[in-house]
C-alpha cells in the first residue's frame, strides 16, 4: 500500500536550521539548533502500535532491528506543541519517529523483530533542551531490554546523528550486550551533516562483532526512502521481497527432460558442483526416487522429515539424493532431508519408472 506522507515541517527546518560547535566528552562538534520548531499537534497523531513480530529467516539467519527514536523519548503534549520540534513522519493521523519509520521499512523488507531502545529517563519536550542535555550528559540509562539477544544473528542499530555520533542511550545500548558473533548493521537518519563519527563508534562499541556496510539518510529522505533502503537490503542479502536465485537445472530420465531449479542455499550450491551426474535411482514407496550421490553434502542447520510434491532433497545419513513425486498415507519421513530443490515439470512420469533408473542432473 502506497503511503502519503509528509515530513513536519521540513521547509521551516530546512531554511532555519543553525549549528553551533558543541562539546561531547573531550571532542568538539556541530549541534543543531533550529530557529523555528517543528510543530506536530497531539490531537492529530500518535504513536502507531507495535509492529507485530515478522520473524524470517535468511540462510537460518535471526534479525533485530533495534533503534533510538527521539520521539519515542520525550514527551510530547498539547502544552509542548506549540514549540518542539519533534521529528517526525508524518501518515495521515499517525506519526513515527523519522528512525522508526526507517526501521519498520527495514522491518517489512528483512523481516525480523522490532525493538525501540528507551532512555529510562525522558529527554526534555523542547528542542534546545535536547540538544542542551545532549551536549552535557556523558551517558544515559536506558529502561529497555531485549530478551535473550543470544538468538539473533543479525543486529541492525538505528538512530538519529547527535552531534556528529551516537545519542547516549544507543552507546548504553550497545555496551549492555554480548555483540560478539553477530553480524552489526548500522544505520542513521540526519539533517544534513551525514552519519559522522558514528559507524565507527557502533563497530567499536559492538565489540567482536562483524560490522557491514550501513544506511545514511537525509531525514527528509526519509518517507520515499523504501527504495534506497530496499537496494541497501539486497546488497546485504538481506531483502526477504527479493526472491532468492535460483538456478535452472536439467533432469533427464527415460529420454524425458524436466524442468527443475536449484536453491540459492550452500547445500543446493554443493550439489551443483557436482553436476552434471548421473544417479542410479530406486523408485520407492510410490512416492520418491532415491540414489546415491558422488561427494557427501555438508548439512545446515536442520532437516526436516515431510516432503512436498517435487522436492529435490538430500540425505546426509545415507548420502542420497531423492525426488518426491506422490505424497502417500505415510508422508512422515524416518530420515531426515534438506530440501535442495524443486521439480518444476510435470510429475506425472515418476510413478511408472522402473524400480531402478538412470537419473540425470545437468546445468
Ligand atoms: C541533540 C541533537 C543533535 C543533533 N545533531 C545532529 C548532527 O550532528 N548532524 C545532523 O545532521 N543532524 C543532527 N540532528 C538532527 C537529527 O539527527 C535528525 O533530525 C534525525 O533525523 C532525527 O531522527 P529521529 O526523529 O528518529 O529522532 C540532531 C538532533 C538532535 C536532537
Amino acid at each position: 500500500m502506497k503511503k502519503i506522507m509528509r515530513r513536519a515541517a521540513c521547509g521551516v527546518l530546512a531554511t532555519a536550521m543553525l549549528w553551533f560547535l558543541s562539546a561531547c566528552g573531550n571532542e568538539t562538534e556541530p549541534v543543531q539548533t533550529p530557529e523555528a520548531p517543528l510543530s506536530t499537534p497531539q490531537d492529530t497523531v500518535q504513536l502507531p502500535p507495535q509492529t507485530a513480530d515478522t520473524t524470517v529467516y535468511h540462510d537460518q539467519q535471526k534479525i533485530l532491528i533495534a533503534y533510538f527514536s527521539l520521539w519515542e523519548n520525550a514527551p510530547w503534549d498539547e502544552d509542548t506543541d506549540a514549540n518542539t520540534s519533534a521529528s517526525v513522519v508524518v501518515d495521515g493521523d499517525s506519526a513515527v519517529g523519522t528512525t522508526a519509520y526507517v526501521a519498520r521499512m527495514i522491518q517489512e523488507a528483512a523481516g525480523g523483530d522490532l525493538h525501540p531502545i528507551v532512555a529510562a529517563e525522558p529527554y526534555p519536550a523542547d528542542f534546545q533542551a535536547v540538544v542542551d542535555t545532549n551536549h552535557s550528559e556523558s551517558s544515559r540509562e536506558i529502561s529497555d531490554t531485549v530478551e535473550n539477544m543470544d538468538q539473533y544473528d543479525t543486529v541492525f542499530i538505528g538512530y538519529p546523528v547527535w552531534a556528529t555520533t551516537l545519542p547516549q542511550a544507543v552507546r548504553t545500548f550497545l555496551t549492555s550486550y554480548d555483540f560478539s558473533g553477530k553480524t552489526v548493521i548500522p544505520f542513521c537518519t540526519h539533517d544534513g551533516y551525514g552519519a559522522g563519527r558514528s559507524f565507527s563508534n557502533v563497530a567499536e562499541l559492538a565489540a567482536g562483532s562483524t560490522p557491514r556496510d550501513g544506511l545514511v539518510l537525509a531525514a527528509t529522505e526519509a518517507p520515499e526512502a523504501r527504495e534506497a533502503v530496499e537496494s541497501w537490503l539486497d546488497e546485504l542479502g538481506l531483502n526477504s521481497t527479493t526472491p532468492a536465485e535460483e538456478t535452472a537445472i536439467r533432469i533427464t530420465v527415460e529420454g524425458q527432460s524436466l524442468e527443475s531449479i536449484l536453491y540459492d542455499s550452500p547445500m543446493a550450491a554443493e550439489f551443483l558442483a557436482q553436476l552434471p551426474q548421473t544417479i542410479t535411482m530406486s523408485n520407492y514407496g510410490g512416492r520418491e526416487v532415491y540414489g546415491g550421490i558422488d561427494i557427501a553434502i555438508t548439512p545446515v542447520e536442520e532437516g526436516q522429515y515431510r516432503f512436498d510434491n517435487g522436492d529435490i532433497t538430500y540425505c546426509p545419513a545415507n548420502n542420497t539424493a531423492a525426488i518426491f513425486y506422490a505424497q502417500t498415507d505415510r508422508p512422515n519421513l524416518t530420515m531426515e532431508v534438506y530440501p535442495i530443490g524443486r521439480v518444476t515439470s510435470d510429475l506425472r512420469i515418476f510413478p511408472d519408472l522402473p524400480s531402478r533408473v538412470d537419473i540425470t542432473f545437468e546445468r
